[in-house]
């Protein structure tokens, strides 16, 4: 952990104990900070506040907002509800990670540009199969128009 670091995690400890914070509010602050839940963090907060580190993970298993890893800048959530299943959900999802040149279990690119998603109904089955990327949603779609909507995520980090 470089001194960074450190001063950002005392930040979040001081302001958790003036406000008689819980663990939540202690990894939401970790998760807005860092992108993830850092295991460094973590051992960090449990050995300060002399908390079991499984009652941290505890709480991260938990909860579906928390997420152990890094993140790429834009989330590409696929609804893998029954309806976007049966429109062709798992096809996009292929084409996405082949796009994305994501292999095996790998969700999030080299290049911490995106990370592939998949989510339960998203409430919006008319329009199945639908994507999310960030908060802009997509419907009907099919593996080659998302590859042709990412390219204006792209294109964004490029400019
Ligand atoms: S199943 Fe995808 S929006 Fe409902």
């Amino acid at each position: 952990m470089n001194p960074q670091q450190e001063t950002q995690l005392n930040a979040i400890y001081n302001e958790a104990t003036a406000n008689d914070d819980n663990i939540i509010a202690i990894l939401q602050q970790i998760q807005n900070t860092f992108g993830y839940v850092d295991k460094e963090a973590v051992l960090w907060f449990a050995r300060k506040m002399g908390v079991p580190v499984s009652k941290f993970y505890g709480v991260v298993t938990f909860y579906g907002q928390f997420h152990l890893t890094p993140r790429g800048k834009n989330i590409v959530t696929v609804c893998c509800g029954t309806v976007c299943h049966v429109k062709g959900a798992p096809k996009v999802i292929s084409k996405l990670k082949e796009e994305l040149k994501l292999k095996g279990e790998d969700m999030t690119t080299r290049d911490m540009l995106f990370t592939v998603e998949n989510v339960n109904c998203v409430g919006a089955c008319s329009i199945a199969p639908v994507v999310i990327v960030n908060d802009k949603v997509f419907g009907k779609q099919s593996g080659d128009k998302m590859v042709k909507n990412l390219k204006s995520f792209r294109e964004e980090v490029a400019a």
